[in-house]
């Protein structure tokens, strides 16, 4: 009987992720999502631990349960599209009340390529600012097989651009005009190399004999690898990872330093099973395509582990409802609206929301060499469940569907 009690326990123990009977706070705070009824089915398992690990367990798993407000510094966005005209004026606000920063992604059309350009898309950004809210747009260039390393460097230098983003050609949405050839910018990653530049990647190979959901697999051992060894001091960013190769490369290369990957609220939430659920589903569709539940579980470990290397990149990358529902619908999942609350979300399913403010608002700032956010900002448990809203109009009245969750929302942010 006591043997059929303890492998139920281990099996429990793997199931969740805990170890050891002594460490019952450790394991309950793992636990969140356990509720009394399950630890009630447990109870004939725990009989035979010790008292000490049942108050220990039931205090700390009650103590997860209920809490109900974080408090951390302001996040930032590692990675979002902001658009421009009337499609930057509504989703701008959007990203800008809740976050103190972001890496704005310079797919344009045309694509913002230089510095001189990056500087009027800066301009811009901050003129469609609604009054009153503070919000820093860190600039990117997008690089091609033509970038002039000096007036990248210079960018730089002035302060104007933060970093620059490899497309791979045709790899996604307006990315037609991307590298060809990683060896056609050896003199731009050199540069970048020496001045500290991170190089942001967008990480699928495009070749179309490799099937869409291997895509960032292969660009690990095809570009990622041999990149890291031609240039081993550039700073890389991985950009919305979406596979367990990703994370196990980002895992173990990331403790060398100088390669970090962001992840993106929908990576953690849907697989590829939301795109077909009852008929295709445009809404849910964007680059690196969803993959296999196997893959969002890895991604869900990766991001509440707290650990440096990963951080918040929402990749919130909005299209008109009439460019989504098409034929040949556009890839990018607008996620600006709710994202917080939605991480919030994965982070307390997970049990480890005391791992958020890391991956929200320190991991990234300790990348870029850059100061965390000095203000706070405040997440609350929401009492009655709230639904996410459904479009936002711009004011030419053109219609964009943010990302629905299938469950309501939680969590929401306290105003700044
Ligand atoms: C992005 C877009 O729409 O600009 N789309 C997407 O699916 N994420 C481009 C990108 O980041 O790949
Ligand atoms: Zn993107």
């Amino acid at each position: 009987m006591l043997k059929h009690h303890l492998l139920a326990w281990e099996q429990f123990e793997r199931s969740w992720g805990c170890s050891g009977l002594n460490n019952g706070h450790e394991a309950s705070l793992n636990l969140a999502r356990v509720d009394v009824c399950t630890y009630n089915q447990l109870s004939s398992v725990l009989r035979y631990a010790d008292l000490a690990f049942h108050l220990n367990f039931l205090a700390a798993l009650m103590s997860a349960k209920s809490i109900k407000k974080l408090t951390i510094p302001q996040p930032d966005d590692w990675h979002v599209h902001l658009r421009d005209g009337a499609m930057l004026a509504a989703v701008l606000p959007y990203t800008a009340r809740h976050f103190a920063r972001a890496i704005v992604m310079p797919n344009l059309q045309p694509p913002v390529t230089t510095t001189a350009r990056a500087e009027v898309y800066r301009d811009q950004i901050l003129a469609a600012l609604p009054e009153g809210i503070k919000f820093s747009p860190l600039m990117t260039i997008y690089l091609t097989d033509t970038t002039d390393p000096h007036d990248l460097s210079r960018g730089h230098e002035l302060g104007i651009v933060t970093a620059a983003k490899l497309y791979p050609a045709h790899a996604t949405t307006n990315a037609e005009h991307g590298v060809r050839d990683v060896k056609n910018i050896q003199s731009v990653l050199e540069k970048m190399q020496r001045m500290g530049m991170p190089l942001l990647v967008h990480g699928e190979v495009t070749d179309p004999d490799v099937d869409v959901f291997d895509r960032e697999a292969v660009f690990i051992d095809k570009i990622l690898k041999p990149l890291r060894k031609d240039y081993p001091e550039l700073k890389i960013v991985f950009e919305h990872i979406t596979t367990s190769e990703a994370v196990d490369y980002v895992s173990s290369e990331g403790k060398k330093g100088g390669l970090a990957a962001t992840i993106t609220a929908h990576h953690l939430l849907i697989n590829r099973n939301a795109m077909f659920k009852g008929g295709i589903r445009p809404h849910y569709y964007c680059l690196p395509v969803a993959k296999r539940e196997r893959h969002r579980q890895a991604l869900i470990m990766a991001a509440t582990s707290g650990a440096k290397m990963y951080f918040l990149g929402t990749d919130s990358a909005p299209h008109f409802r009439q460019a989504k529902e098409s034929a040949c619908g556009c890839a990018g999942i607008f996620t600006a609206p709710s994202a917080l609350a939605l991480y919030a979300q994965v982070f307390e399913d997970a049990g480890s929301l005391s791992n958020f403010e890391a991956f929200a608002s320190r991991n990234g700032p300790s990348f870029y060499g850059l100061p965390v956010n000095e203000k706070l900002l405040e997440l609350m448990k929401i009492d009655h469940l709230k639904d996410d809203i459904n479009s936002i109009l711009t004011e030419n009245r053109q219609e964009i569907v943010p990302y629905r969750n299938s469950a309501p929302l939680r969590w929401c942010v306290a105003e700044v």
